[in-house]
């Protein structure tokens, strides 16, 4: 089997983009619905250190990169630190709005430390499987319509945004990772890089879950009842979970690559959507009281 690659003509291009500055957010901006808001405040809550590990893990290995590689690495760097700018400011808005996000924080604090007591090597084999996730939640998200609607459109858009360019540096850390292991046997890679996602995955799916339930325990939902209504969520309907299930597996496929499917047409109609939009008129919504 032939490895695919990142596409020759792709270029990464950082969309400097600023969301709900001067806003008050909805408590639940999602639709208000409290177990979506919960599932995507709870991923938001992450976003700032972890994609800074990312930025860091990746310009470890970047030595020895070849010139489209080094020049994509660099993007991916923008790229990231931008998601990171406009997800703090996000979190401030969940958190002006009554939520505590600290125990959130706490666990993703934890979780690096773990790694970053590792070789580097394992800082980019996480950073690489995370962004395959990263990638297919974002493909999930703007080919399915169903997943953000209802949301604010000043939130929704700051999804898309962030969704739009993870799809485009999808392979950064994946082509980092080869590079980095350019030595060893493929066996030893997949072997790796098999373990590496497995531990990754249920960490994910054991954090996210129990950060989205103490999201929601703290809007008084909890018990059984808390459980049913986000595993129905996240499972079931609208069920993102199950529908990057058959994704998540392609990556222990031999020969995977996260460019093996090219779903640029989903950035080209992001980015035609923006284009065309007319300007906003600023307008100042009121936040639901706690
Ligand atoms: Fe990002
Ligand atoms: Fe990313």
């Amino acid at each position: 089997m032939t490895r695919a690659v990142t596409p020759a003509d792709l270029t990464i291009t950082p969309r400097d983009r600023r969301f709900g500055r001067g806003m008050a957010q909805d408590r639940w901006w999602m639709g208000g619905d409290p177990v979506a808001t919960a599932f995507y405040n709870a991923l938001s809550a992450t976003f700032p250190k972890g994609e800074g590990f990312f930025v860091e893990a990746v310009r470890m290995f970047r030595d020895g990169a070849d010139e489209k590689l080094a020049r994509e690495i660099k993007a991916f760097t923008t790229q990231e630190v931008m998601h990171s700018r406009e997800h703090v400011q996000f979190n401030r808005r969940a958190i002006e709005a009554g939520y505590d996000l600290t125990p959130l924080e706490e666990r993703v604090d934890y979780r690096l430390a773990i790694t970053r007591a590792k070789p580097p090597i394992v800082s980019l084999a996480a950073t690489m499987a995370l962004e395959h996730f990263t990638a297919i939640l974002a493909h999930q998200l703007l080919a399915e319509p169903r997943h953000l609607r209802g949301a604010d459109r000043d939130a929704a858009d700051l999804w898309r945004w962030h969704a739009c360019e993870e799809i485009e540096h999808k392979g950064v850390a994946y082509d980092t990772w080869l590079h980095a292991t350019r030595h060893w046997t493929r066996w030893k890679r997949w072997k790796v890089k098999a373990k590496v996602m497995l531990y990754i995955t249920r960490n994910f799916l054991v954090d996210r879950t129990s950060g989205a339930l103490e999201l929601m325990r703290q809007d008084g939902v909890s018990g059984p009842q808390a459980w049913s209504k986000l595993l129905w969520y996240l499972w079931i309907y609208p069920g993102m979970f199950r529908k990057i299930a058959g994704a998540w597996f392609k990556f222990f496929v031999p020969g995977f690559h996260p460019w093996n499917e090219d779903d640029r047409r989903l950035l080209r109609t992001y980015d035609a959507g923006i284009a065309e939009r007319p300007v906003p008129a600023k307008q100042v919504r009121r936040a639901r009281p706690a």
